[in-house]
């Protein structure tokens, strides 16, 4: 039997030599690998007397755990000094500023929707909702806009095939919506998308509108007035606002107007500007919403959302919203 000694000195000097955790594997399979050195002293344990096995098996296992103990202390070796040499080379520059997360910030069209919510509720309004997919029944017929009104074709909308379904193409469902489930006095306002087949500089086949609702007893167009100026005053921070009402036509209001601000006064010119339509709840909206039309009266305004918010911040193309470039959104934060 080859002497065990020699052995462990020899595996204790290759181990040494092993710089890396790969050179180690290489290393330890030279003493008790399947070919191993250790390995063969085992296999050759058959060729031994009966009386000479238990002694040299002893001393064989004895020797393997000698290597193992050796082997574990260089890769503990190894891997301090990867780590000691790691901490050496890496540094950290605690002088660096930190890596920020940008922020967000909200859309001019969110901005001003929470600036006219705030404002009409602090006139008593509070917000209702309505579905953007809408049928044909709360989008027209119930606001008075029949099947075969001219009033429908000014309002052109994406319809659902084989279906009664439509984008709307206003907010005014709400009104009749909200009227179903509710008594008066009703006093609302809706923010919402609405939808039109329409697209050029100034119109977006998808837009915003505010609705507004107020139903109670003796509600008339003095009230409208007043009201939507309280509303422009507060909204472009001007004392000097002034509200006329045009004559206009809406099926779903009698009389209907549309209202126009004063925008600016030069040199004896007074410059309007339409900030929306509006007008008097016409009596058989009223009663299909469930309301009734002797006891009850209410205006009803829709204002061009995105309208107010170009006015307000001053932009001058409507698309700038829908296009989402961050350069022009980052301006709002
Ligand atoms: N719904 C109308 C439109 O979109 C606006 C409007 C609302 C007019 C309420 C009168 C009353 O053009």
């Amino acid at each position: 039997m080859q002497a065990i000694d020699p052995i462990i000195a020899d595996a204790e000097r290759a181990f040494g030599a092993c710089a890396t955790l790969a050179e180690l594997e290489q290393a330890k399979s030279r003493f008790l690998g399947k070919a191993g050195a250790l390995t063969e002293l085992l296999k050759g344990l058959g060729r031994l007397s009966a009386e000479e096995r238990p002694k040299a098996g002893a001393a064989i296992n004895e020797a393997k755990g000698r290597v193992e103990a050796l082997l574990q202390a260089r890769r503990e070796a190894i891997l301090a000094a990867e780590l000691d040499q790691r901490l050496a080379s890496e540094s950290v520059d605690v002088t660096l500023p930190g890596r920020r997360q940008s922020d967000g910030g909200l859309h001019p069209i969110s901005l001003a929707q929470e600036r006219i919510e705030r404002l009409f509720a602090s006139m008593g309004f509070s917000v209702a909702d309505g579905p953007e997919i809408e049928n044909d029944f709360y989008n027209f017929t119930a606001l008075r806009m029949f099947p075969d009104h001219p009033s429908r074709s000014m309002q052109d909308t994406f319809y659902v095939a084989d279906s009664d379904k439509v984008l709307r193409t206003h907010t005014s469902p709400v009104q009749i919506r909200h009227m179903q489930s509710h008594t008066p006095p009703i006093r609302i306002i809706c923010p919402g998308r609405v939808y039109r087949v329409d697209h050029d500089a100034t119109h977006s086949p998808m837009f915003h509108q505010i609705e507004g609702l107020w139903v109670d007893e003796g509600i008339s167009l003095a009230d409208l007035k007043g009201t939507i100026a309280q509303f422009c005053s507060a909204f472009f921070e001007r004392d000097d606002v002034e509200i006329r009402f045009r004559p206009s036509y809406f099926p779903f209001v009698e009389p209907g107007v549309e209202i126009d601000m004063v925008w600016e006064r030069k040199d004896g010119e007074v410059k309007y500007l339409e900030v929306g339509g509006a007008g008097v709840v016409h009596p058989d909206v009223l009663r299909n919403g469930h309301i009734d039309p002797e006891r009850y009266s209410g205006f009803a305004f829709g204002m061009g959302l995105d309208r107010l918010a170009m006015l307000k911040y001053g932009v001058n193309d409507l698309r700038l919203f829908f296009e989402n470039d961050l350069k022009f959104l980052r301006q709002f934060r």
